[in-house]
């Protein structure tokens, strides 16, 4: 049973990053946690395994477990519904257009969808964790979640820099309208939340007893290469990843056909080498089942092997 509050399951495209976090989050149910599995990829697929409908509000999937899909565009929309309802009281009537307009730019800019799931993420973080044992969360595809995983030190910059300006506003508010006794500013206010709420999640991210961060792949060579590539990148920003999930391995009746043999010996090649390459971090192997794994009782047949 692990230990940690929030894990990460991360990889590249279909090696079986939602399979392997679903089947780790009901293990972790089964044992009798409270567990809440997210998952932050816009092709969600927890529905077809769970057989029920999620999206982005807590679901029930089993007794001891539930559910949340979140997607970036959605909440992207929902967070600037958000931001233009606590404007209205701030500005002047006549202004409000302007001001819409403005955050509607921000709002396409690059990078605002990710912020404003970074912004869900670390809301579920601060929710949840007193009320769940565990957070699993399964990611979209790498590049997508460093990005999101280092967020908070950008978004931090950023915040600071917008205080900062936003200190030498309401300084001059002040000494223009209150003969310089400092007047309550609604932004610089907001804006100190924010800062609170990010370097909270940050604290949570970077304890790595209380966060911990999964890769799964699949033994060919370029899952191998990207892992590889994800694990430095994460250590940049000093998060280490602990474990990796070995995933679609032949099984051993492959060495009954002289075609998957040769397959089989190309495949120990490869895990010889994650098993070189990656020594920082505790492996299994999980082998490829005869389909797709698309119910309760087949991610539970994936339980003996995810002792990690
Ligand atoms: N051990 C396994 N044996 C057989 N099939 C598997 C196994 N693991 C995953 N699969 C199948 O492989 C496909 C991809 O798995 P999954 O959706 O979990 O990958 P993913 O990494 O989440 O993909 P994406 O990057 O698109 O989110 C699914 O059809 C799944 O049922
Ligand atoms: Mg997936």
């Amino acid at each position: 049973m692990t230990t940690h509050k929030i894990v990460f399951f991360g990889g590249k495209g279909g090696v079986g990053k939602s399979t392997s976090s679903s089947a780790f989050a009901l293990q972790q149910a089964d044992l009798g946690k409270r567990v809440l599995l997210v998952s932050t990829d816009p092709a969600h697929n927890l529905q077809d395994l769970f057989q029920k409908r999620i999206g982005h509000k807590v679901t029930s999937l089993t007794k001891q477990l539930d559910g949340l899909e979140i997607n970036a565009q959605e909440e992207s929309k929902r967070y600037i519904k958000g931001v233009k309802e606590n404007i209205k009281g701030l500005v002047h009537a006549h202004r409000l257009p302007e001001v819409h307009r403005q955050i509607d730019l921000a709002a396409s800019s690059p990078g605002a969808d990710e912020s404003a799931l970074f912004d869900r993420l670390v809301s579920i973080i601060l929710e949840h964790t007193s009320t769940y044992d565990s957070i699993i969360f399964d990611t979209a595809p790498t590049g997508h979640t460093i990005r999101l995983l280092t967020l908070p030190e950008l978004m931090e910059a950023w915040i600071n820099g917008m205080l900062k300006r936003r200190k030498v506003v309401t300084d001059n508010y002040s000494s223009l309208l209150n003969d310089g006794e400092p007047v309550e500013d609604p932004i610089y206010q907001t804006l100190m939340e924010r800062k609170r709420k990010f370097s909270l999640a940050r604290t949570w991210l970077l304890d790595n007893e209380k966060t911990r961060f999964l890769y799964v792949l699949t033994p060919e060579k370029l899952p191998i290469e990207e892992t590889d590539r994800a694990i430095e990148q994460l250590k940049k920003h000093q998060m280490d990843v602990s474990g990796l999930i070995v995933n679609k391995c032949l099984p051993d009746e492959a060495n009954n056909s002289a075609f998957f043999k040769q397959r089989k010996q190309l495949e120990e090649g490869y895990k010889e080498e994650i098993q070189q390459r990656f020594t920082n971090q505790s492996k299994v192997f999980v082998p490829l089942q005869e389909r797709d794994i698309a119910s309760v009782e087949e991610l539970r047949a994936l339980h003996p092997y995810l002792t990690i």
